[in-house]
Formats: C-alpha cells, structure tokens, sequence
C-alpha cells in the first residue's frame, strides 16, 4: 500500500474524486494518509475531518517559502508519505521540496500543457480562442507545471464559453483523469525516461483521451 497526501488550498473536488476512487475500489494499493493545507478554512480540510482523515493547517505566515516548505516536508516525513498529490494547492513549490520528493510528487492543471501555465488558465484558453483545451496531470519539477505529462483529457471551447462554463467542463475531467494517474502511479505502471513518461496501459487504455467518455460532447 503506497501512503499518499493531499496538498490543498480551497473547494477539494479533486481530493474527492480520489477518495472515492478508494473508497470503491478503482485505486487499490493506495491510502490517503495526511492532508495539509496552507488555508485554515479550505473546503478540502473539511472533507478530510469528516471522512477521519488526518488534516493538518501549516500557516505561511511570516515564513518565507523554504522555511514554510520544511514545514510541510517534516508533516510529510512524519506521515511515512510516499506520493504527493497537489490538488488546487496554490502554492509554488520550493526546490527544497521538490528534491525532497523527487519524482514523487503530482500536480493537476486545469489547460493541454504545455498551454496555459501558470493562474487562470480557463480565462487565457478563451482569450486564445483555442478549440479544444483539457487538463494534464504531471509530474513536478522544479519548472512551473512543466514536468513530465502522465495523462491528459480534452474538451470543446465553444465560441459561447466564458472561463467558469470551460472551467466546469475541464473539472469534470479532471475528476476522471487524476485518479486514473493515482491509479496508474500506485501500480506501478509509470515510468520516467528522458522527461517522458511511459505508461502500461493494459486495461486502464481505455480510459485514456482517446475515449470519448472523457472529452466527448455526451459528457460536457
Ligand atoms: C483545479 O482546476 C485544478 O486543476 C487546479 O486547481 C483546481 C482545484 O480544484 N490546479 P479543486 O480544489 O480540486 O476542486
């Protein structure tokens, strides 16, 4: 059984779409040991309480980020953390924390990168006026969400959308991608080279972009 933690900020969607990829079943070598949030009121923290999971508030203020980070890592220590997933955790990592779990810690980002980084990418996708945007879960690196792709999902931009109609449509896929990355991750089916990643598939190939139940129009 890997032993993972949530690093999040706010609403927690993600963190719940993983949970009850536990809970029934889909992710089956791994547990949620620890949530952390650098938000006292975070809707995630919550969820975590209410399901009796560990959820622990580190406060930022008057730390600057590595101080701030070795705080983090010590709870992750603490925990026995094999795997980070940062799930709308809106904080930038330092590169003391990203060494500390090199290779081993996970991001979802609401855009197809490597378009859109950074904050509000809904809004930069529907500027561009781009005809399909997405969400990508990656691997962290020291680099602003640039690390190594592991799964991807697409959707339309209509001409019609406003950054909160294709932010909904991208969540929903993201509830569905970020587990199958958790899911692929716990079995070891993930491999590192080069800056790619190389996925087993096997069975879990149908749930890849291809699969119009993840894009497709039926489910936006
Ligand atoms: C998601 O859109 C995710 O892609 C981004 O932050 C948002 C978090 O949402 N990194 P939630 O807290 O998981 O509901």
């Amino acid at each position: 059984m890997y032993r993972l933690a949530v690093l999040l900020s706010g609403r927690g969607s993600n963190f719940e779409a993983i949970l009850n990829a536990i809970k029934n079943g889909y992710i089956k070598n791994g547990e949620i040991v620890v949530i952390v949030s650098n938000k006292s009121d975070a809707r995630g923290l919550s969820i975590a309480k209410e399901n009796g999971l560990n959820a622990v508030f580190v406060d930022s203020k008057g730390k600057n980020r590595e101080e701030y980070d070795r705080e983090v890592v010590n709870v992750l220590k603490k925990y026995a953390v094999d795997y980070v997933l940062l799930a709308g955790y809106m904080r930038i990592l330092s590169p003391y924390f990203v060494r500390s779990f090199k290779d081993r810690i996970l991001n979802i980002h609401p855009a197809l990168l490597p378009s859109f980084k950074g904050l509000n990418s809904q809004r930069q996708a529907v500027k561009k006026g781009v005809k399909f945007s997405g969400a990508t879960v990656h691997f962290v690196t020291e680099n602003l969400d640039d690390g190594p792709i592991i799964v991807q999902s697409i959707v339309p931009v209509y001409n019609t959308d406003d950054e909160d109609s294709l932010g909904k449509r991208i969540l929903k896929t993201e509830h569905k991608i970020y587990p199958l990355a958790v899911k692929l991750l716990t079995e070891d089916r993930l491999k590192i080279d080069k800056g790619k990643v190389f996925v087993d598939w096997d069975e879990a190939k149908d749930f890849y972009v291809t699969n119009p139940k993840i894009g497709g129009k039926d489910e936006v």
